[in-house]
């Protein structure tokens, strides 16, 4: 059976690096490709994770870059669609909600191969966000629905997809960190910030900040109330923004450069590498983001996360996790930032096939629809 994994933006490596290996443990049964549409294509935003996740060179690289959305998407079905009429898959896996997930899938099915969608069925119900067309447009597709949560399920069934089609696997994001941990462990990134920022970051006395959703940081006003909040928690702790590169071209389009160069406690730094941003993770005071899967890591670490926005496709990370949403108000950022500084920390468990097994449950999945397990 041959089978295209579809990569393209930051949060999909470390979803598709576990699957990857685990396919490739049986080579004799699956013939593996792994594709890389080129979404993101810096060295700090694409080439380190390979590195990092030990993942081979990519078998075609698409190169389709940046773009708006109609462009970036079109271009990638343009790319893609050559290839699957040279490679002649028979499933083609996508993951997550990023543009090369939708625009993949949909060629895919237009050619009638097979679509399994990974991390299907989450919902933030918030139309206004391009992630939530993408994990509608793809669900909508799928032949497979592999979903992380049983939320995801419900979901599924509510849109009427019927039950064959629907799989509880878990979350594969865990499972690359369950792998890497070791090596996470004994990252020095602590010690290489200290030394570079005259700084004494230790475990427990900083804040980890990732900002990159275009409702927060796309517009001047909206940067402003997060940044006034940050000088106000700089006060009582350090913190650590790696930067991504849609925040840093915003941050010197609006002028904010002075605001941050005042903020001796902020460490302003590139994108940060797998195992580094995991030790930051690990062993951070709390993690303040918009991320969708960093909400997902702070629960497993058990770490406090605030997410600064309205809704979440992973509530889980909420009834069960660490994860609180704040509203974008400076006032209230800094009020649950107070909090957990205080030591009133929101507490929480491991949801349930959150534990390193996700692959292996696909993997055994694709032998059985071989007839093979
Ligand atoms: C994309 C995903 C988002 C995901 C995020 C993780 C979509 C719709 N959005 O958002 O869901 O959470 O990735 O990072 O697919 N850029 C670079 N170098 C790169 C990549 C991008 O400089 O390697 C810059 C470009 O100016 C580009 C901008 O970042 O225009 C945004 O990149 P894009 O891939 O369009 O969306 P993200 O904001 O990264």
């Amino acid at each position: 059976m041959k089978i295209h994994l579809i990569v393209g933006a930051r949060p999909n490596f470390m979803k598709m690096a576990p699957l990857y290996r685990e396919f490739k443990k049986y080579c004799d049964l699956f013939e593996v490709r792994l594709i890389h549409t080129g979404q993101h294509y810096d060295q700090k935003m694409s080439k380190v994770f390979f590195d990092d996740l030990n993942m081979p060179q990519p078998d075609f690289y698409l190169g389709v870059g940046s773009g708006s959305h109609g462009a970036q998407t079109a271009k990638i079905m343009e790319e893609y669609e050559k290839v699957l009429l040279e490679d002649k898959p028979d499933w083609v896996i996508v993951a997550g909600d990023v543009n090369s997930t939708v625009a993949c899938a949909l060629d895919a099915v237009k050619l009638h191969i097979k679509v399994a969608h990974l991390e299907a069925g989450l919902r933030s119900f918030d139309r206004s966000m391009p992630e939530e067309i993408n994990r509608l447009a793809t669900d909508a597709i799928s032949d497979l629905l592999l979903t992380p949560s049983l939320d995801g399920n419900q979901h599924l069934k509510n849109e009427g997809v019927s039950d064959d089609k629907i799989v509880f696997v878990g979350n594969i994001m865990i499972d690359s960190l369950v792998q890497q941990k070791d090596k996470a462990d004994v990252s020095e990134i602590l010690t290489q910030l200290n030394q570079q920022h005259k700084m004494k970051l230790e475990k427990g006395n900083y804040c980890l900040i990732t900002l990159h959703r275009p409702s927060n940081v796309d517009t001047k006003e909206g940067l402003k109330v997060i940044l006034d909040a940050f000088e106000k928690i700089a006060k009582d702790l350090h913190l650590i923004f790696p930067i991504h590169p849609r925040t840093q071209k915003n941050i010197e389009k609006f002028g904010f450069e002075e605001q941050i160069k005042r903020m001796t406690n902020l460490i302003f730094t590139d994108p940060i590498g797998y195992y580094d941003f995991m030790h930051l993770q690990m062993n951070a005071k709390f993690i303040l983001t918009d991320s969708g899967g960093i909400q997902e890591e702070s629960t497993y670490f058990g770490v406090p996360c605030l997410t600064l926005r309205e809704n979440t496709e992973r509530p889980i990370t909420i009834t069960e996790g660490t994860n609180q949403l704040v509203e974008l108000k400076t006032e209230t950022i800094i009020e649950k930032a107070d909090e957990i500084i205080k030591g009133n920390s929101k507490k929480g468990k491991i949801p349930d096939l959150w534990d390193g097994k996700t692959a292996e449950r696909i993997v055994s999945l694709f032998k059985r629809m071989r007839g093979e397990a």
